[in-house]
């Protein structure tokens, strides 16, 4: 076998995205640009990657980690010189060498695969990947003689009128031998409008020195995307979105309008669930079986088990077991975990607390750093008091419990099994399993009020006196 070598390129400011940002590392469905790329090459069976690094290194090193070594480009003059920059860590090896961008996030490992099968298979040097592009603007040109054969590629920048009408242009991805690229990579100059060292240039090179030049064209110029500016950004996401949801899709989930259902790429769906329209889910989330997330539901780095129903509602780092549900307009803040059937009704914020098994939280109510057991049911605009100003303070309910309506638990507390918090209380002090608690001012009537005042009176009068 042929050994297989990838460099990325990551070097570069990305001036066209008007960003702090460095360019590699906008996100594309959840996921940096770059770590599209080096993901779908990892695929290949990979001998060595190499990542170019400069503008933002420490920043892609931190988002790619161990998973590539990385050459440094100090200063930024080109592709070519870029290359050039893994020369210690690749020059004397044998084998083949894809060079990717980190800004093409669209291509596929199948289209890595495929170009080094082809590579090999027409023993050049040099394999350019190409594709046609309705509006090449911006990208280089494949140059070809009168018989086919590519002669060299041409910059945007350095386009004659003539040129620049050639429509197949050269995605930024090629295939070399190793040691004839890093030889190559030393004669390319850098006497054009850019004033940098293209590696493109390499090809000219090659070919003056009579050696094999393939190119490969792929079918689907969308994959060859390159991404410099946030149009194609968003063109990326788009595009990216589409294969996403489309493998859902035939995983047999139900996205009913996929146009606008946002799935990053990492997330994984269980068959039957039904994704309603303008659904995000994000992260490392994992959603289970014939689920229904409601439409412009928002669900971060979170686990959902099979039956769960979420609707029109917000969850972050949290879980929800079995039969669950949420919603209409809850909030799961991070560490909120939800017990199998239990009830999350509207107008809810739960934060790092445990919800036990069919406990039911209905209605416009706080709960945060609390345990709460089974079958508990917590009346409407209950809030569980937990921060004092200076300290989170954690409250225990037990099984069976009733919070009544309206109740205010100052944390530290703990409420036994089988308790029973009269509505509208403010409880600063345990209860004991099977007692009731009721904390209110007592109820005071007074008889003939309205006879009485004068004020009430008043009153009584003037609304008269509008209608
Ligand atoms: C490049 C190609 C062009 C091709 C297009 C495909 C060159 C000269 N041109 O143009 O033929 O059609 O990609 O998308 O190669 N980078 C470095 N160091 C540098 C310069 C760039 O690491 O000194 C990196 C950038 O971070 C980027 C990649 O190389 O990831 C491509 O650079 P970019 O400036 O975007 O090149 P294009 O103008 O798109
Ligand atoms: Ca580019």
């Amino acid at each position: 076998m042929t050994a297989k070598y990838a460099v990325i390129l990551a070097a570069g400011q990305g001036t066209r995205m008007k960003s702090k940002l460095y360019k590699v590392l906008h996100p594309v469905c959840g996921k940096t640009m770059v770590d599209h790329v080096l993901t779908q090459i990892e695929k290949n069976d990979m001998d060595e990657i190499v990542t170019i690094v400069g503008h933002g290194a420490e920043e892609v090193k931190e988002v790619l980690g161990d998973r590539t070594k990385y050459a440094l480009q100090a200063e930024q003059l080109g592709t070519g010189h870029a290359v050039l920059q893994a020369e210690d860590l690749l020059a004397d090896k044998d084998g083949m060498t894809i060079i990717a961008c980190g800004d093409t996030p669209l291509f596929t490992a199948q289209t890595f695969a495929e170009l080094f099968e082809y590579h090999r298979s027409k023993d050049a040097v040099a394999t350019i990947l190409t594709a046609q592009a309705d509006n090449p603007f911006g990208y280089g040109r494949i140059i070809r003689n009168d018989i086919g054969i590519v002669e060299k590629i041409v910059e945007q920048k350095d386009a004659t009128p003539t040129e620049a009408e050639i429509q197949e242009i050269n995605t930024g991805v090629y295939c070399f031998d190793n040691r004839e690229l890093f030889k190559a990579l030393h004669k390319v100059k850098n006497d054009n409008s850019q004033g940098e060292y293209y590696l493109p240039d390499v090809i000219e090179i090659f070919k003056k020195e009579g050696k094999v030049i393939a190119a490969y064209r792929m079918h689907d110029f969308a994959e060859s995307l390159g991404v410099n500016d946030r149009i194609a950004l968003a063109k990326a996401s788009e595009t990216m979105r589409a294969r996403i949801n489309k493998q859902h899709m035939q995983n047999g989930v139900t996205i009913v309008d996929p146009a606008s259902t946002y799935i990053d790429v990492d997330i994984e769906i269980g068959n039957d669930t039904v994704i309603e329209p303008g659904v995000q889910l994000k992260g490392q989330t994992v959603i289970g079986k014939e689920c229904k997330i409601g439409a412009h539901s928002e669900i971060i780095n979170s686990r959902l088990a099979d039956h769960v129903t979420v609707t029109a509602s917000t969850i972050e780092d949290s879980v929800m077991e079995e039969g669950s549900d949420i919603g209409p307009y809850s909030h799961l803040r991070p560490l909120a975990h939800i017990g199998k059937n239990a009830h999350i009704g509207n107008f809810v914020e739960i934060k790092k607390a445990d919800i036990g098994e069919n406990t039911k939280v209905g209605h416009l109510t706080y709960v945060g750093d609390a345990t709460l057991g089974h079958d508990i049911n917590v009346g409407c605009g209950t809030v569980f008091v937990n921060y004092d100003g200076v300290n989170k303070h954690h409250t225990n309910v037990g099984d069976y419990s009733f919070i009544g309506s309206g109740s205010n638990l100052i944390g530290p507390l703990e409420i036994g099994d089988h308790a029973y918090i009269a509505a509208g209380s403010t409880i600063n002090q345990d209860v004991e399993s099977r007692d009731m608690a009721i904390a209110r001012g007592r109820q005071v009537n007074k008889k003939g009020y309205f006879d009485r005042y004068p004020v009430a009176q008043a009153a009584a009068e003037n609304e008269n006196k509008q209608k």
